[in-house]
């Protein structure tokens, strides 16, 4: 099963960064948004980040080019029929991404492994919107991409062993070290990292202590390299509270209930450094 032509749905800050290490890997690849304007923020966001290893002495001005020339933007879905591997890092929302997996599933070739790097959502179910779920697998890339050695592997209850295999080779070959685990909801990351962050924000709304106090006290007191706010503001809260919903559904037990803060900064419109305001503000 070779993989070649790699496509990125959503070009977000998850889906500039596996864009950009597949590029740097050597993968023709195709970033996709509904808007050009997104597309062309994640390409800034990748040209930003490409200068800065040339600038640091890592990468030439003409290895930049090539990875670069590797890369073409899309706002039409029809172009998944070019694809071996479609990655989609929409939104963390089962509707929108078993809308998508469905329309995918009509344009992309029989072939095409569709993957998708969903923090939470179960594989299974979004394989069940295509009529391949042999061919449906969960790919789960940690933030920020270019930095973070790990990806999550899922199998879905149909995903045959040479998807998996093709997806393993090239997470690889990618620079990162492929963990399988299984369709749980949250999978093993989120259901241990974010019920800390969701605590994090309950120790806040309950008046224990300030938002930089707690940063502070896991920052210093457990060597975390941000604090559980900052790391909730980096996430994004609109997906840390997606991801909490998805837990609290799937396991229905109250330890995963999202906290009322979190809800009311995602409907305020605060959703972290994306939005220029969460628990901080951002310039
Ligand atoms: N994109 C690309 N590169 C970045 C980056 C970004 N957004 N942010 C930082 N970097 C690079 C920097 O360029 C720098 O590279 P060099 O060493 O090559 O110069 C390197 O990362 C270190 O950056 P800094 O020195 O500026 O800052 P730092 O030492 O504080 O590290 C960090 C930044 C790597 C983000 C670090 O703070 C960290 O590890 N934070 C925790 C990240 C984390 O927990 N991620 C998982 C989130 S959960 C998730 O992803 C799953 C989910 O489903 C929600
Ligand atoms: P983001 O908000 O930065 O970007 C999402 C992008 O998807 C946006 O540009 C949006 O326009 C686009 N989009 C929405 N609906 C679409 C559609 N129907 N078709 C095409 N594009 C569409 O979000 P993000 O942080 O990049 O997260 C994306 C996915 O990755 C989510 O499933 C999230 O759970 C997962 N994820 C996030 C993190 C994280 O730390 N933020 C880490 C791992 C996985």
């Amino acid at each position: 099963m070779s993989i070649e032509n790699v496509m990125v749905i959503g070009a977000g800050q998850m889906g500039s960064g596996i864009a950009q290490v597949c590029a740097q890997a050597g993968y023709t690849v195709v970033l996709h948004d509904l808007k050009p304007e997104f597309t062309e923020r994640g390409m800034s966001g990748i040209r930003k980040n490409l200068q800065r290893q040339v600038d640091k002495g890592r990468m030439e001005d003409g290895e930049k080019e090539d990875i670069l020339a590797r890369m073409s933007l899309s706002t039409d879905l029809e172009n998944a029929a070019n694809a071996d591997l479609v990655i989609e890092a929409a939104v963390e929302n089962m509707e929108v991404k078993s809308a998508l997996f469905a329309e995918l599933d009509n344009i992309a070739q029989k072939k095409t492994i569709l993957a998708t790097n969903t923090s939470s959502l179960p594989i299974t179910e979004i394989a069940a919107a295509t009529q391949r779920p042999q061919k449906v697998i969960g790919m789960h890339f940690m933030n920020p991409v270019p930095v973070m050695k790990l990806v999550e592997i899922i199998r879905g209850l149909a995903t045959e062993d040479s998807v998996y295999k093709a997806v393993e080779e090239m997470t690889e070959k990618l620079g990162k070290v492929p963990v399988e685990v299984n369709d749980f909801p949250g999978f093993v990351s989120n259901r241990i990292l974010m019920p800390m962050i969701n605590e994090a924000i309950y120790t806040v709304y309950e008046g224990v202590a300030a938002p930089e106090a707690v940063d502070e006290v896991m920052k210093l007191g457990m060597n975390h390299p941000m604090g559980p706010l900052t790391l909730a503001d980096f996430i994004g809260l609109d997906t840390c509270l997606y991801i909490m919903e998805t837990l609290h559904d799937g396991f229905g037990d109250d330890k995963y209930r999202p906290c009322p803060l979190l809800r009311k900064y995602v409907k305020a419109g605060w959703l972290g450094k994306k939005s220029g305001r969460g628990f901080y503000t951002y310039e």
